[in-house]
């Protein structure tokens, strides 16, 4: 079965073809550049720059994985959640080529997506609870198939993403901040700054609002008090507290689910310091399946979403 499977929910548009659940191909097309000026996403270009764009990645999708239009069998897109001039980018362009072409349309969930993204590489054996990180949410979901799961937890207010890129910004580093504190943090004193732990009522929901604040007040107050902020020392404080929230959580959690597979999915899933304590939380409480995805498959691209179409594709040729 050869899928396309397009992505383009945000500021990236990806075009992917899978064949068989085989990523033949992932173009990512980034307009990170062109958001950067304004220090963040502008809903407007992303989709203008989406359609500018859609042609030339779907052109050189098809060229690297040696095929023609005619041999795609089925196409998956991002129906939800997103910037809504974004998805209806990828939905046109998906729904033209699957009616051209008489073949399936697959709307996919971007989260979702993300979670099965991590089963490229490695199937997922289930129960599979996953730790989901990204710019716009922060949730743990236990899942026993791609149509039966449930989230177990949820972010409150911030994500973990949005909070890294408040963060960054009040530092004066450049979007997407979340990338350039984790690689600051590396040479930082993580004990330099104190900042609050994030607290909730139900023991696996999140809240980042506490602490980006509390964070944006300290920053300010030392800028009004001509205090020199040592920004290595900050990002490995903020990065301590913002990752023992979400270790603290999930390891509670893996102890009362049980699960056989372990996974982090989501953009901040590229964070060094995340991807060690999932490995650790995996190793401390034996799970055989632990899953780090690949960089790529972290940040939004389409292959993710081309392989969440092939496992709707595989559950319903079960129930027939
Ligand atoms: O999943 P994603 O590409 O888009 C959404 O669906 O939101 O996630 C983007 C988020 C941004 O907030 C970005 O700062 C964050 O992922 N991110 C990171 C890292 N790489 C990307 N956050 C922390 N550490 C990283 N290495
Ligand atoms: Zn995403």
């Amino acid at each position: 079965m050869i899928i396309l499977a397009i992505e383009s929910s945000c500021d990236e548009l990806s075009i992917a073809i899978l064949n068989n659940g085989k990523v033949l191909t992932n173009i990512i097309s980034s307009q990170i550049k062109d958001h950067q000026k304004f220090g963040g996403v502008v809903p407007e270009l992303a989709a203008r720059l989406h359609l500018e764009n859609i042609e030339f990645v779907i052109k050189s999708a098809l060229k690297e994985a040696d095929l023609s239009i005619n041999e795609i069998e089925a196409v998956g897109y991002t129906q939800t959640p997103g910037l809504i001039g974004s998805l209806i980018v990828g939905k046109i362009i998906a729904q033209t080529i699957a009616r051209y072409l008489n073949v399936p349309l697959y709307p996919c969930h971007h989260i979702l997506g993300h979670i099965y993204g991590a089963s490229i590489e490695k199937e997922f054996v289930y129960p599979v609870l996953a730790m989901v990180v990204s710019g716009g949410h922060t949730q743990i979901q236990l899942l026993n198939s791609v149509e039966d799961y449930e989230i177990i937890g949820q972010t409150q207010d911030d994500a973990i993403g949005e909070c890294y890129d408040k963060v960054a910004r009040y530092l004066g580093l450049n979007y997407p901040g979340g990338p350039e504190i984790d690689k600051l943090a590396k040479s930082g004193n993580p004990d330099a700054y104190k900042l609050p732990i994030p607290k909730t009522e139900n023991e696996f929901d999140f809240s980042y609002s506490g602490l980006k604040t509390a964070c944006i007040n300290l920053i300010n107050k030392m800028k009004q008090n001509n205090q020199k902020i040592n920004i290595a020392d900050f990002s490995a404080s903020f990065q301590k507290i913002a990752v023992e929230a979400i270790a603290e959580k999930f390891e509670k959690a893996v102890k009362k689910y049980q699960p056989k597979t372990i996974t982090v999915a989501g953009g901040v899933s590229a964070n060094s310091s995340i991807r060690q304590k999932i490995m650790e939380i995996g190793e401390n409480n034996q799970i055989n399946n632990i899953i780090i995805p690949k960089l790529e498959y972290c940040t939004d691209n389409g292959a993710m979403i081309g392989k969440l179409t092939q496992e709707m594709i595989n559950i319903s040729k079960k129930l027939i």
